[in-house]
C-alpha cells in the first residue's frame, strides 16, 4: 500500500484515483483539507476498501507515526503543499510551515520508520518528493531547458519553500540513506484543479462573462503537462527510478500565457458560444505578478531515456478534455467556489474528529 499526502488536492486526487483504478493497490490518503483539498474529488472511491482517507496535517508527527506503524506502506508519495505562487506572495508563512517544516516532520517520521524495517520491506521502501520545475528559477528566451543538474535559483516564496523541502529530501538520502526520489514537473492542468490557477480561472471567468486577467504582457512562458501524464510519470519513477535521483517531468510544450488563454477562448467559442462576440474580447491585461518568472522549460531526456516515460496527451487533446470537464462539472465548480464543500467537510468531521 501507498501513503499519499495531499491526496485530496488537484494532482494528489488524480494520482489516487488513477493509481487505484490502474493497479488496485490500496492507498492511505493523508490530507488536512485546506482550502484546495476537496473530498468531492474522491467521491467515486466512497465505500471502496482500497482507499482510507485520514484528515490530518503532515506536521502531526504522532499521527504520521501511527499511520506508518499501522499500515506499513511500501512508499510515501508526498504531494501535500501550499501550491499557489500568488498566495505565497500575499502570505508566505503558511508555505514555510507546510512545505518546509511539514516536509521536515514527514522526513523525520519516514526515517525513524524506515530505520526500523528489515529485509525486503526496508530495501523496497521509497519516499517520493513531488516537486516543481519552479525551483530552477527563470530562463531567458534562448536559454537551454532545465536539466536535473541546473542549479536551484527559486524566485518566489512558493518555489523557495519547495526548494527548501527538496534540499531536506536530498540531505536525508545523502546523510541517512533514506531511499528518496524527487520529481520536478512543469505546470499541470486537468480535472479537479482549484479555480485559482490559470486554466480553470480563465474557463470560469469566461463562462461568467468576466474579464480574463492576463498578468503583464502575457508573454511569460510555461511548459504544460496533462495531470494524468504527471501521475504516470510518478508511478514510473516510483517503480523503476534510481534511489537518490531526481527526474524532470514535462510536456515538451512551451506556451506563452496569452496563447494559452486564446486557445481556451477558442475551445469555449466552439463548445459554448457567447450570445454575441467571442470570448477573446474578454481578455484584459493587468498589473504583473511581482517577481514573475519569465520562462520555464524542462528537458525530459532523463525520464524518457531511463524509464521510457512519455506523455499520452498533447496540449491540444488535453486542453480540450479539460475544458469539457469543467463544462460538464458545474456542480463541482459551484461547490468549490461557494465554499459549500467546506461547510460539508466541517459538519462531517466535527462529529467524527480526526481519524
Ligand atoms: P493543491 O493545492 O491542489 O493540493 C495540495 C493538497 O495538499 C490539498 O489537498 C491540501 O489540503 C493538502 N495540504 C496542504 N497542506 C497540508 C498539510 N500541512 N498537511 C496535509 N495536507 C496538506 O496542489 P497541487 O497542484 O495538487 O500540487 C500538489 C503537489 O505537486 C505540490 O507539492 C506542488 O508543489 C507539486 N506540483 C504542482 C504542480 C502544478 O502545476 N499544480 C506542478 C509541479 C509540482
Ligand atoms: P499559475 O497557474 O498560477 O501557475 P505558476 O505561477 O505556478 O506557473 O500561473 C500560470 C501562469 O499564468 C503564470 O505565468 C502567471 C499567469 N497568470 C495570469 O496571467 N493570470 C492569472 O490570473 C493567473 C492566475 C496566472
Amino acid at each position: 500500500m501507498l501513503l499519499v499526502t495531499g491526496g485530496a488536492g488537484f494532482i494528489g486526487a488524480n494520482f489516487v484515483l488513477s493509481a487505484i483504478a490502474q493497479t488496485g493497490e490500496p492507498v492511505v490518503n493523508l490530507d488536512k483539507l485546506g482550502y484546495a483539498g476537496n473530498l468531492r474529488n474522491l467521491e467515486s472511491l466512497r465505500g471502496d476498501a482500497r482507499h482510507l482517507f485520514v484528515r490530518g496535517d503532515i506536521g502531526d508527527r504522532p499521527l504520521v507515526r501511527s499511520l506508518l506503524a499501522r499500515h506499513r506502506p511500501r512508499a510515501i508519495v508526498h504531494f501535500a503543499a501550499e501550491s499557489h505562487v500568488d498566495r505565497s506572495i500575499h502570505g508566505p508563512a503558511e508555505f514555510i510551515q507546510t512545505n518546509v517544516v511539514g516536509t521536515f516532520s514527514l522526513l523525520e517520521e519516514a526515517r525513524a520508520h524506515w530505520s526500523a524495517l528489515a529485509g525486503a520491506e526496508r530495501a523496497g521502501f521509497r519516499f517520493l518528493q513531488v516537486s516543481t520545475d519552479e525551483v530552477y528559477g527563470s530562463l531567458g528566451a534562448h536559454e537551454a531547458a532545465f536539466t536535473e543538474s541546473t542549479p536551484y535559483a527559486p524566485n518566489s516564496p512558493y518555489s523557495a519553500s519547495k526548494a527548501g523541502s527538496d534540499h531536506l529530501v536530498r540531505a536525508y538520502h545523502h546523510t541517512y540513506g533514506l531511499p528518496t526520489l524527487t520529481t520536478h514537473c512543469s505546470n499541470n492542468y486537468g480535472p479537479y484543479q482549484f479555480p485559482e490557477k490559470l486554466l480553470p480561472l480563465m474557463i470560469e471567468r469566461a463562462l461568467a462573462g468576466e474579464p480574463l486577467p492576463v498578468y503583464g504582457d502575457g508573454r511569460n512562458v510555461r511548459d504544460w503537462l496533462y495531470v494524468l501524464d504527471h501521475c504516470t510519470a510518478i508511478r514510473e519513477v516510483l517503480a523503476r527510478g534510481r534511489v537518490g535521483e531526481t527526474y524532470n517531468v514535462g510536456g515538451n510544450c512551451e506556451m506563452r500565457n496569452i496563447d494559452v488563454v486564446k486557445l481556451v477562448c477558442a475551445l469555449l467559442d466552439e463548445a459554448r458560444p457567447r450570445p454575441s462576440g467571442r470570448y477573446e474580447e474578454l481578455i484584459a491585461f493587468v498589473a504583473d505578478r511581482p517577481g514573475h518568472d519569465r520562462r520555464y522549460a524542462v528537458d525530459t531526456a532523463k525520464i524518457r531515456g531511463e524509464l521510457g516515460w512519455q506523455p499520452a496527451e498533447s496540449f491540444e487533446t488535453g486542453l480540450r478534455k479539460t475544458v469539457h470537464w469543467y463544462l460538464e462539472h458545474r456542480d463541482w465548480v459551484s461547490e468549490v467556489t461557494s465554499g459549500a464543500y467546506r461547510n460539508w467537510v466541517e459538519a462531517n468531521y466535527a462529529v467524527r474528529g480526526a481519524a
